[in-house]
């Protein structure tokens, strides 16, 4: 979604604005901006499209020493120019970049026109500009307290006023917003890799908090005018880690770091003295937690299909009920909280909006969710009544992949703890720990079948639709595989129970339509075979990604991945590096932005 920075300080404005922007193109986006002060008044340059657009139209020499800059993903009105951000009022002083939705903007935009204001935007944003304008009276933080308290919506807003240089306004509600405090500079921005070669110490703005910033000092307040003491935190990400290390794309890069995000996300959190597991974020005892009846997951796309594999794990190993279910459609159903359910919401960005607003009806009903994320600092992992952080690094590629193992691996390890409250023995926990621990290893060895992969991938990706199936606890991973494929390279594909498909998907079934199986050498085996055979004899392609040494695969597959043997719960990790690799090496081969597929975002942040 869009992306914000904001800088004051000694360096040239354009550059860094620039540089920010470059970090938060991952986002997802279509147009960008620039406004940089000058002797002159404000420069504003902003182009649709790609940032090398903007990059081809801002002079080369690095200017100014304050400004803002944005990348804007389309809501309210089209991808051209003059939507794209930062905005300002009718005296052209005032300029804004904004994240978010003015949902009474309509009616804002009526008032402002009948004040004589001129828009020249569809957007929401604009009224912003605008209202600030109509309330300035010589103070920019007094008209932005004021104009915030006149909007209904979301919103992550940086205000630069021409009349005072060397300061930015920030306010945030629903919508990220972090200050980064450098030496004799400051920055704002919508996530922290858009600073984090600049500086390492942030502060998280709340939702209706109010930040002015010069280069030397900040101050914080509430929409009453209230000074609100904010602690610096220090972003414990390296600026390496946002870095393609060589590799053509972040999501190859991010595919491959798997062996070493689930050890991250392991470490310090496997107890072989007592066969369980640590995770001291969950802030509760162990009376708590042998209170738990029933557990549900929400969460959305990939972090949903993490949160399945977990809630099957759950059941079959603690004989804990559990589910999963989408943020979005629990949130509008009523649900009824019974007691003794703990709830889970499993979140990389920790910003999704579904997510998080279900969260927050959730607890709103008295309901403990804890939450599972990857960036520290963010809202989910902030209002949670407790929680884990996956440990995965920054995710930059808008597909999924390290974070859905590592999101996992936490959940996996609560299991543990659950199951040895419970009904584990002493030495299945052992061998349970044996099991994660290996993980990494059988990895690296599925990364050796890349080169197989891709010609798998070649082979079949001008298909126009494909079919991902799997049972048991690799149903999920199946839907995950389709889910991957769809998102970066466009074809057309479902997840399905194998079991499932002579209910009605099996009417696809033909010679153009591949089918990809996840086979396991488990209870499950013979019936996923009989499967497969029924899409054999109606004249289907079929791939197979199958345990090592499985013969039983090799006379009915036309082409088969395998990967190394392992027990039934671990084989959602295993099967999920073929079905990524398979995604990755098929949108190549289309020619696709691989990172930043059309129409979608990073980070979620509306409904
Ligand atoms: C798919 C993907 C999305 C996200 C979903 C939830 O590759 O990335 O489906 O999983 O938007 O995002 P988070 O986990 O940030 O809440």
């Amino acid at each position: 979604m869009c992306g914000i920075i904001g800088y004051v300080g000694k360096k040239p404005s354009s550059e860094v604005l620039l540089e920010g922007l470059k970090r938060l193109e991952y986002r997802g986006y279509d147009s960008a901006g620039i406004c940089v002060d000058s002797p002159e008044g404000f420069k504003i340059i902003k182009s649709t499209g790609k940032l090398k657009n903007l990059l081809a139209i801002v002079p080369p020499r690095p200017f100014g020493h304050n400004g803002i800059g944005h990348t804007r993903w389309a809501t309210h009105g089209g991808v051209t120019e003059s939507n794209a951000h930062p905005h300002t009022d009718c005296s052209g002083k005032i300029a804004i970049v904004h994240n978010g939705i003015i949902e009474n903007y309509e009616k804002l935009r009526e008032l402002l026109k009948d004040k004589g204001h001129s828009l020249k935007s569809d957007t929401d944003t604009e009224v912003i500009a605008h209202l600030i304008e109509q309330c300035y009276k010589g103070d920019l933080t007094k008209a932005v307290l004021e104009t915030v308290s006149l909007l209904k919506g979301t919103y992550g807003l940086v205000v630069m006023h021409q009349d005072h240089p060397d300061m930015m306004v920030g306010a945030r509600n629903g919508s990220p917003l972090i200050m980064g405090v450098g030496d004799g500079e400051m920055f704002l921005a919508s996530d922290a890799s858009a600073i984090i070669s600049y500086t390492k110490q942030v502060i998280y703005l709340q939702d209706g908090e109010i930040v002015t910033v010069t280069p030397e000092s900040f101050q914080t307040m509430d929409l009453d005018e209230n000074i609100i003491n904010k602690d610096i935190d220090i972003i414990e990400w390296q600026a390496e880690s946002f870095e393609k290390a060589g590799y053509d794309h972040y999501m190859l890069k991010e595919i491959y770091e798997q062996s070493e995000s689930i050890v991250r996300g392991m470490k310090g959190r496997l107890d072989r003295t007592h066969a369980t597991g640590h995770l001291g974020g969950l802030n509760m005892t162990t009376e708590e937690l042998l209170k738990v009846e029933r557990v549900v997951i929400i969460a959305a796309g990939t972090s949903y299909h993490a949160g399945l594999v977990a809630a099957y794990l759950l059941e079959s190993m603690a004989g804990i009920p559990a589910h999963a279910e989408i943020a979005s459609e629990l949130r509008y159903r009523n649900p009824i909280i019974e007691k003794n359910t703990l709830y889970f919401a499993i979140s990389q960005s920790g910003e999704t909006m579904d997510t998080l607003y279900a969260m927050r009806e959730l607890q709103r009903k008295g309901a403990r969710v804890l939450g599972i994320c990857n960036v520290v600092g963010s809202t989910i992992a902030r209002e949670s009544d407790g929680g884990v952080y996956i440990h995965s690094g920054p995710e930059i590629a808008v597909a999924s992949t390290k974070a859905f193992t590592s999101q996992m691996t936490a959940m996996y390890i609560f299991t543990l703890i659950m199951a040895r409250l419970r009904n584990m023995s002493f030495e299945d926990g052992l061998e349970f720990i044996d099991e994660m621990e290996a993980v990494p290893e059988k990895l690296k060895t599925i990364f050796k079948s890349a080169p197989k992969i891709e010609a798998i991938a070649k082979k079949y990706c001008h298909t126009e639709s494909f079919l991902f199936l799997g049972r048991g606890i690799n149903y999920p991973v199946a839907m995950e595989g389709a889910l991957k494929l769809k998102e970066i390279s466009y074809i057309h594909a479902e997840g399905f129970s194998a079991a499932e498909i002579k209910h009605g998907p099996i009417a696809l079934i033909n010679e153009k339509t591949p089918s990809l199986f996840l086979v396991t050498d488990d209870r499950l085996h013979d019936k996923i075979i009989s499967n497969m055979k029924e899409v054999k004899s109606r004249g289907g392609k079929i791939i197979a990604v199958a345990a090592e040494g499985d013969k039983d695969v090799y006379g009915i597959a036309d082409d088969v991945i395998e990967v190394p043997k392992t027990v039934e719960y671990i084989y959602p990790f295993l099967m999920s590096i073929p079905l990524q690799l398979l995604a990755y090496y098929s949108a190549l081969e289309l020619g696709r932005d691989v990172d930043q597929p059309k129409n979608l975002a990073k980070s979620v942040t509306v409904e």
